[in-house]
Protein backbone atom coordinates (compact mmCIF):
# COMPACT_ATOMS: atom_id res chain seq x y z
CA UNK A 1 0.00 0.00 0.00
CA UNK A 2 1.41 3.18 -1.14
CA UNK A 3 0.44 6.74 -0.16
CA UNK A 4 1.35 10.08 -1.84
CA UNK A 5 0.46 13.65 -1.22
CA UNK A 6 0.80 16.21 -4.30
CA UNK A 7 -0.82 19.25 -4.96
CA UNK A 8 -3.98 19.01 -6.70
CA UNK A 9 -4.01 20.41 -10.33
CA UNK A 10 -6.67 22.09 -12.75
CA UNK A 11 -6.25 18.73 -14.75
CA UNK A 12 -9.69 16.53 -15.94
CA UNK A 13 -8.37 13.48 -13.95
CA UNK A 14 -8.10 15.73 -10.61
CA UNK A 15 -11.32 17.29 -11.25
CA UNK A 16 -13.19 13.85 -12.06
CA UNK A 17 -11.68 12.69 -8.74
CA UNK A 18 -12.84 15.83 -6.62
CA UNK A 19 -16.32 15.32 -8.00
CA UNK A 20 -16.42 11.63 -7.48
CA UNK A 21 -15.03 12.04 -3.55
CA UNK A 22 -16.87 15.26 -2.72
CA UNK A 23 -20.02 14.35 -4.02
CA UNK A 24 -20.01 11.01 -2.31
CA UNK A 25 -23.40 10.49 -0.32
CA UNK A 26 -21.41 8.96 2.33
CA UNK A 27 -18.93 12.00 2.52
CA UNK A 28 -20.27 15.51 1.91
CA UNK A 29 -22.82 15.40 4.62
CA UNK A 30 -19.56 15.84 6.50
CA UNK A 31 -18.49 18.59 4.86
CA UNK A 32 -19.56 22.14 4.11
CA UNK A 33 -20.07 20.38 0.35
CA UNK A 34 -23.86 20.52 -1.38
CA UNK A 35 -25.44 17.50 -3.32
CA UNK A 36 -25.25 17.72 -7.23
CA UNK A 37 -21.31 19.04 -7.68
CA UNK A 38 -19.99 17.73 -10.67
CA UNK A 39 -16.45 18.13 -12.46
CA UNK A 40 -17.12 21.05 -14.49
CA UNK A 41 -17.48 22.92 -10.76
CA UNK A 42 -14.59 21.26 -9.38
CA UNK A 43 -12.11 22.15 -12.60
CA UNK A 44 -13.35 25.77 -12.06
CA UNK A 45 -12.34 25.75 -8.50
CA UNK A 46 -9.05 24.08 -9.17
CA UNK A 47 -8.17 26.66 -11.90
CA UNK A 48 -8.88 29.14 -9.53
CA UNK A 49 -6.22 27.87 -7.17
CA UNK A 50 -3.68 27.44 -9.83
CA UNK A 51 -4.07 31.48 -10.02
CA UNK A 52 -0.49 32.42 -9.36
CA UNK A 53 0.20 34.56 -6.14
CA UNK A 54 -2.87 32.53 -4.38
CA UNK A 55 -2.27 31.62 -0.54
CA UNK A 56 -4.68 28.86 -1.09
CA UNK A 57 -2.83 24.98 -0.93
CA UNK A 58 -4.85 22.03 -2.02
CA UNK A 59 -3.71 18.63 -2.13
CA UNK A 60 -4.74 15.39 -3.64
CA UNK A 61 -3.74 12.25 -2.20
CA UNK A 62 -3.44 9.26 -3.91
CA UNK A 63 -3.63 5.39 -2.85
CA UNK A 64 -2.03 2.72 -5.21
CA UNK A 65 -2.03 5.59 -8.25
CA UNK A 66 -5.54 6.58 -7.53
CA UNK A 67 -6.39 9.92 -6.01
CA UNK A 68 -8.54 8.74 -2.93
CA UNK A 69 -8.31 11.89 -1.24
CA UNK A 70 -8.35 16.11 -0.45
CA UNK A 71 -7.55 18.28 1.55
CA UNK A 72 -6.91 22.29 1.66
CA UNK A 73 -5.18 25.07 3.51
CA UNK A 74 -6.98 28.60 3.20
CA UNK A 75 -6.66 31.60 4.67
CA UNK A 76 -9.01 31.73 7.25
CA UNK A 77 -10.15 35.56 6.96
CA UNK A 78 -8.89 38.40 4.59
CA UNK A 79 -8.81 40.59 7.46
CA UNK A 80 -4.91 41.84 7.96
CA UNK A 81 -5.05 41.33 11.81
CA UNK A 82 -5.46 37.54 10.88
CA UNK A 83 -3.30 36.95 8.10
CA UNK A 84 -1.48 33.96 11.58
CA UNK A 85 -4.63 32.06 10.64
CA UNK A 86 -5.08 29.44 7.84
CA UNK A 87 -8.23 26.56 7.68
CA UNK A 88 -8.08 23.34 6.99
CA UNK A 89 -10.56 21.05 5.54
CA UNK A 90 -10.43 17.00 4.10
CA UNK A 91 -12.16 14.21 2.86
CA UNK A 92 -11.16 10.84 1.76
CA UNK A 93 -12.91 7.98 -0.43
CA UNK A 94 -14.97 5.70 1.88
CA UNK A 95 -13.15 2.72 -0.07
CA UNK A 96 -10.02 4.15 1.04
CA UNK A 97 -11.02 5.44 4.70
CA UNK A 98 -8.91 3.57 7.66
CA UNK A 99 -5.77 3.21 5.69
CA UNK A 100 -4.29 6.35 7.06
CA UNK A 101 -4.80 8.82 3.67
CA UNK A 102 -6.69 11.31 6.47
CA UNK A 103 -3.61 11.22 8.35
CA UNK A 104 -1.17 11.54 5.39
CA UNK A 105 -3.00 14.56 4.30
CA UNK A 106 -2.43 16.00 7.83
CA UNK A 107 0.67 15.41 8.35
CA UNK A 108 1.57 17.17 4.78
CA UNK A 109 -0.57 20.06 5.60
CA UNK A 110 0.41 20.76 9.30
CA UNK A 111 4.53 20.52 7.67
CA UNK A 112 3.50 23.11 4.82
CA UNK A 113 1.87 25.60 7.50
CA UNK A 114 4.60 24.85 10.29
CA UNK A 115 7.62 24.78 7.86
CA UNK A 116 6.55 27.23 4.68
CA UNK A 117 3.66 29.14 5.30
CA UNK A 118 4.81 30.55 8.93
CA UNK A 119 0.81 29.58 10.08
CA UNK A 120 0.48 29.98 13.93
CA UNK A 121 -3.07 29.05 13.85
CA UNK A 122 -4.67 26.44 12.43
CA UNK A 123 -8.32 26.14 12.64
CA UNK A 124 -10.99 24.01 11.68
CA UNK A 125 -14.76 22.82 11.96
CA UNK A 126 -16.01 19.64 12.52
CA UNK A 127 -19.63 18.34 13.37
CA UNK A 128 -19.67 17.24 16.88
CA UNK A 129 -21.00 13.62 16.17
CA UNK A 130 -17.89 13.17 13.24
CA UNK A 131 -15.77 11.30 16.33
CA UNK A 132 -13.02 9.41 13.51
CA UNK A 133 -12.84 12.76 12.22
CA UNK A 134 -12.42 14.64 16.05
CA UNK A 135 -9.66 11.92 17.14
CA UNK A 136 -7.74 12.19 14.04
CA UNK A 137 -7.71 16.21 14.67
CA UNK A 138 -6.67 15.48 17.94
CA UNK A 139 -3.89 12.82 17.53
CA UNK A 140 -1.97 16.20 15.38
CA UNK A 141 -2.54 18.56 18.34
CA UNK A 142 -6.04 20.33 17.50
CA UNK A 143 -8.38 21.25 20.78
CA UNK A 144 -11.66 21.56 21.16
CA UNK A 145 -12.11 25.14 21.15
CA UNK A 146 -15.96 25.56 21.77
CA UNK A 147 -19.26 24.15 20.11
CA UNK A 148 -20.75 26.04 17.45
CA UNK A 149 -24.77 25.48 18.59
CA UNK A 150 -27.03 24.89 15.00
CA UNK A 151 -24.08 25.43 12.99
CA UNK A 152 -25.14 24.11 9.61
CA UNK A 153 -27.53 22.87 7.53
CA UNK A 154 -27.17 18.62 7.51
CA UNK A 155 -29.85 16.66 5.57
CA UNK A 156 -32.93 18.92 7.06
CA UNK A 157 -31.18 19.40 10.61
CA UNK A 158 -29.37 22.30 11.72
CA UNK A 159 -26.98 20.55 13.39
CA UNK A 160 -23.57 21.37 16.38
CA UNK A 161 -19.90 21.65 15.29
CA UNK A 162 -16.38 22.13 17.60
CA UNK A 163 -14.09 24.99 16.87
CA UNK A 164 -10.84 23.03 17.06
CA UNK A 165 -7.68 24.55 16.38
CA UNK A 166 -3.69 23.88 16.67
CA UNK A 167 -0.85 26.50 17.68
CA UNK A 168 2.15 25.94 15.67
CA UNK A 169 4.37 23.51 18.17
CA UNK A 170 7.48 25.16 17.96
CA UNK A 171 7.19 29.02 16.67
CA UNK A 172 9.88 29.92 14.31
CA UNK A 173 11.41 33.31 15.21
CA UNK A 174 14.96 35.45 13.55
CA UNK A 175 18.11 33.92 14.71
CA UNK A 176 20.37 36.60 16.52
CA UNK A 177 22.92 38.39 14.68
CA UNK A 178 26.50 36.20 15.13
C1 LIG B 1 -12.35 12.11 8.59
C2 LIG B 1 -11.62 11.41 7.43
C3 LIG B 1 -10.96 12.48 6.55
C4 LIG B 1 -10.54 10.47 7.99
O1 LIG B 1 -9.82 9.91 6.89
P1 LIG B 1 -9.11 8.47 7.00
O2 LIG B 1 -8.31 8.28 5.76
O3 LIG B 1 -10.10 7.43 7.31
O4 LIG B 1 -8.14 8.71 8.26
P2 LIG B 1 -7.05 7.71 8.86
O5 LIG B 1 -7.09 6.40 8.11
O6 LIG B 1 -5.75 8.40 8.91
O7 LIG B 1 -7.56 7.51 10.36
C5 LIG B 1 -8.90 7.09 10.61
C6 LIG B 1 -8.92 5.86 11.52
O8 LIG B 1 -8.35 4.73 10.85
C7 LIG B 1 -7.33 4.15 11.66
N1 LIG B 1 -6.31 3.59 10.76
C8 LIG B 1 -5.43 4.26 10.00
N2 LIG B 1 -4.69 3.39 9.28
C9 LIG B 1 -5.14 2.16 9.59
C10 LIG B 1 -4.79 0.86 9.18
N3 LIG B 1 -3.80 0.67 8.30
N4 LIG B 1 -5.47 -0.19 9.68
C11 LIG B 1 -6.48 0.00 10.58
N5 LIG B 1 -6.87 1.23 11.01
C12 LIG B 1 -6.21 2.28 10.52
C13 LIG B 1 -6.82 5.33 12.48
O9 LIG B 1 -6.14 4.89 13.64
C14 LIG B 1 -8.11 6.02 12.79
O10 LIG B 1 -8.77 5.30 13.82
P3 LIG B 1 -9.79 5.97 14.89
O11 LIG B 1 -10.99 6.44 14.09
O12 LIG B 1 -10.14 4.83 15.79
O13 LIG B 1 -9.06 7.08 15.56
C15 LIG B 1 -12.62 10.53 6.62
O14 LIG B 1 -13.32 9.70 7.51
C16 LIG B 1 -13.61 11.33 5.79
O15 LIG B 1 -13.28 11.80 4.71
N6 LIG B 1 -14.86 11.45 6.24
C17 LIG B 1 -15.92 12.09 5.46
C18 LIG B 1 -15.64 13.58 5.27
C19 LIG B 1 -15.33 14.25 6.58
O16 LIG B 1 -16.03 14.03 7.56
N7 LIG B 1 -14.27 15.07 6.58
C20 LIG B 1 -13.87 15.80 7.77
C21 LIG B 1 -14.59 17.10 7.82
S1 LIG B 1 -14.16 18.12 9.24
Amino acid sequence: MSITVRRATATATDAAAFARIMGDPAVYPGLMQLPYTNEALWAARLADNDQPGKPDLVLAAELNGEVVGTAGLHPASPALRRRHASMIGMSVAPAAQRQGVGSALMTALCDYADRWAGVLRLELDVYTDNLTAVRLYQRFGFVIEGTLRGYAMRDGQYVDSYAMARFHPNPPGIPPQA
